[in-house]
């Protein structure tokens, strides 16, 4: 079975912000296949680091963007973030260490949460964003 399958339903419908979602999702897969078909036990850091740097590239993109429109909840949007990359950052070190099934522990935590926060919190800002951008174009 596969890791993780991305659906139509997951876009917000901001292209770009979906774009990013849909990259780091495949580049998870792309973490997963690595350990899960080459069974190995540890994970080399390039992989990660790819990862943590894409995330938060995508983080700062997002919020640049919600407080150029005075996005109401930024400031949670921000915490969340702040937290995954914590998160991250915290099972970075048993990342490398670990056995496989921890491993796909690891990594299905990541994807739960991400996905949860697209589909919970990222998706409440779209109809405001959008707003936004209609005023501005005015
Ligand atoms: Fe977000
Ligand atoms: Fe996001």
């Amino acid at each position: 079975m596969a890791f993780f399958i991305w659906r139509d339903s997951f876009n917000i419908g901001i292209e770009e912000i979906d774009q990013q979602h849909r990259k780091f999702m495949e580049m998870l897969n792309e973490c997963y296949e690595a350990v899960s078909f080459a069974k190995t036990t540890t994970i080399n850091h390039e992989l990660v680091n790819k990862l943590k740097a894409y995330v938060s590239m995508h983080f700062d993109y997002e919020i640049d963007m919600l407080k150029n429109t005075g996005y109401i909840e930024t400031e949670q949007q921000l915490k969340q973030h702040k937290y995954f990359e914590s998160r991250i950052s915290e099972l970075e070190s048993s990342l490398l260490h670990v056995n496989a099934e921890s491993l796909i522990t690891v990594f299905s935590f990541l994807r739960d949460w991400f996905l949860n926060h697209i589909l919970e919190n990222d998706r409440k800002y779209v109809s405001f964003v959008n707003q936004a951008a209609k005023i501005g174009t005015k």
